[in-house]
């Protein structure tokens, strides 16, 4: 198949692109920076001659979007904003106009629409829309309309002969550098992987053997549209998450944080709390009721995965 990977040079794009690069598929990236040839330059906001990528190609992942790691300022938010809907926007555009336009359209969201909650875990069904919640800073909300103008700028898409998936992923687990588990993991080898908070809040995470096969299995399966939760189905309390993260990376220890010191450890390394003390407690509704299976369902024996793996790459 031809694949175009839109916004695929960061995170989930490199674990996307290499593992159906090896299944033999034919990737294009659209990107601002191109190198090489399978990278194809896009703006993210206007129509170019990278919407001849598009025509004609089999499936379109629309990834792009500016990183949500750094300081919630006015300004980084518009632009998490603005480069989400205008990048869905304009992949939307380009579907509708095509020729011969791609069967199936990924577009990614997040599983951090979902209310910040304990009581129980949110499916695709009867999972609570954030944004009301009590007793969480005021903008967190701007988060969850980020997501829900994502999803609508992909569902306002006119595209007949394309089917429409928005993937509500969460934090996608991979050994490689810059990632979120190289980030936790480093922080926990230095003594730093206690519970913040007490710890209470869940976590959702998805190792990224189980992202690239949840991706084909959307791709292939015709029955499926609309937003699907990827995620692990066994969301846990950061406590315990960060237990099996410690015993993982061999260190013995972690320091537990409390709120405030959250707050000057996110401000050192230029990130938002939200990211840490939201609860997100989010499982894969439609993904088990499909039949998908998981390889890594729990996150003790994913983390050790991950982990060893990290140890062998150095
Ligand atoms: N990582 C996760 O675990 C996770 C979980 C749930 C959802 N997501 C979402 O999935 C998407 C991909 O995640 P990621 O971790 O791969 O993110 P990432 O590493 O920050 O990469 C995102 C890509 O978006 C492009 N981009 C950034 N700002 C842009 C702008 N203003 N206009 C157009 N393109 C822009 C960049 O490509 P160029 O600079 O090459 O143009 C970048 O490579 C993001 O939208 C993220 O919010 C990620």
């Amino acid at each position: 198949m031809k694949i175009v990977i839109p916004g695929g040079t960061g995170q989930v794009g490199t674990i996307l692109d290499r593992a159906l690069t090896a299944r033999g598929h034919d990737v294009v990236v659209l990107t601002r920076s191109p190198q090489g040839r399978r990278q194809v330059h896009w703006d993210g906001v206007t129509h170019g001659d990278w919407v001849k990528e598009i025509d004609g190609s089999d499936v379109v992942i629309n990834l792009a979007g500016r990183s949500v790691s750094c300081r919630y300022t006015p300004e980084n938010l518009a632009a998490m904003m603005s480069s989400r809907v205008e990048s869905a926007r304009v992949v939307g555009e380009a579907v509708a106009a095509a020729g011969r336009p791609p069967r199936v359209w990924l577009q990614m969201s997040t599983a951090t629409i979902y209310a910040h909650r304990f009581d129980a875990a949110n499916d695709e069904r009867d999972g609570v829309i954030g944004g009301h919640e009590d007793g969480v800073p005021g903008y967190w909300a701007y988060s969850i309309r980020i997501a829900q103008n994502w999803e609508a700028a992909q569902e306002q898409a006119t595209t007949p002969h394309t089917r429409k998936v928005a993937l509500r992923s969460a934090m996608v687990m991979s050994p490689d550098r810059g990632g979120v588990f190289n980030v936790l993991s480093r922080l926990t080898r230095l003594g730093l992987g206690g519970p913040v908070a007490g710890g209470r809040q869940f976590v959702s995470w998805i190792h990224e053997h189980d992202f690239v096969r949840a991706v084909e299995f959307l791709i292939d399966r015709d029955d499926l549209a609309g937003a699907v939760n990827l995620a692990a189905p066994a969301p846990l309390p950061h406590r315990e998450f960060m237990r099996d993260l410690r015993a993982a990376s061999r260190m013995p220890v972690g320091l537990p944080a409390t709120r405030h010191m959250a707050e000057i450890g996110a401000f050192v390394l230029r990130t938002d709390t939200e990211l840490l003390l939201k609860s997100r407690r989010v499982v894969p509704g439609r993904l088990l009721d499909a039949g998908f299976t998981f390889e890594h369902p729990r996150w003790r024996s994913a983390a050790a995965d991950l982990a060893a793996r990290r140890r062998r790459t150095g």
